[in-house]
């Protein structure tokens, strides 16, 4: 689904992405951990095409096309979705509207919006004094609308209660079974999921077949999900240059 190849990537005349190469197999799922500011966020939103993140070698690879110097709205259409670790707010931009968009007035907002607790919000704009977790709710809603075939998940649950947790969790775990298809192909299956999360809670409800850590905009490590969070829980993420070190010799 989709494959990373020696990336390299600028943001403010800072590189942020080193040489990093990662691959997520059609209908798997794979996590992403790492220390806070290690580039996590700037590899989903350069993934998804957003053009402030300049590449500077490598190349993005989707379902088997080069996707490195496409735009963002091409990348959405052929199916690719991002729930943004901070998403802004759109003043004057309704949700119902948003979500309409998304689903190019194929799906029914309130169908969508009721399983997510998210009917009183369709009227509102978009992200406009949402709390943390109505927001990931948000964001989950216009990828429920999109549809797509990659999910891109910065932080699910970072920011929300533990109660929003449970909801957010169920939520993703739903979209990802979720037997619509993806967005311009009638596959059932095939979707594919990168989640970044700093605290693993995720994994209580999706099931993830890889993961991968990121130091320092590359990736140090990789392994089982839930051998390498319990690694990062007892050592911390200094054991992730060691673990480079063991890779390559
Ligand atoms: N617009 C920007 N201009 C300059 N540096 C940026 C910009 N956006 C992000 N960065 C820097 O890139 C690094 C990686 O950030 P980020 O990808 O958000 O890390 P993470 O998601 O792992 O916390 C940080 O040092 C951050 O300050
Ligand atoms: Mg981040």
């Amino acid at each position: 689904m989709l494959e990373i190849e020696n990336l390299t990537v600028e943001i403010g005349g800072r590189t942020v992405l080193r040489n990093l190469s990662l691959g997520v197999l059609d209908g798997y799922t794979s996590v992403l951990f790492g220390p806070n500011g290690s580039g996590k966020s700037s590899l989903l939103m350069t993934i998804m095409g957003f053009g402030d993140y300049r590449v500077k070698e490598g190349r993005i690879m989707f379902k088997g096309e080069d996707i490195t110097k496409m735009p963002l709205h091409d990348r959405a259409k052929l199916g690719i979705g991002i729930l943004m670790q901070r998403p802004p707010n759109l003043v004057g931009v309704k949700l119902r509207d948003l979500v309409r968009v998304a689903g190019k007035d194929k799906v029914d907002p309130e169908s969508i919006a009721g399983p997510l607790q998210m009917t009183p919000f369709l009227e509102r704009d978009v992200n406009v004094g949402f709390s943390g977790g109505e927001i990931k709710r948000s964001e989950l809603l216009q990828l429920s609308a999109q549809d797509p075939c990659l999910y891109l998940l910065d932080e699910p649950e970072s920011g929300v209660d533990l109660e929003s947790i449970d909801r957010v969790g169920k939520a993703v775990k739903e979209l990802l079974n979720g037997k619509r298809g993806c967005a311009g192909k009638r596959s059932m299956d095939g979707k594919s999921a990168l989640i970044i999360t700093h605290t693993g809670q995720i994994l209580d409800y999706v099931e993830a077949d890889r993961a991968y850590v990121m130091c320092n905009g590359t990736i140090t490590c990789s392994g089982n999900p839930r051998e390498l969070l319990q690694e990062i829980r007892e050592r911390g993420y200094e054991e992730c240059v060691r673990c480079k070190i063991l890779q390559i010799s």
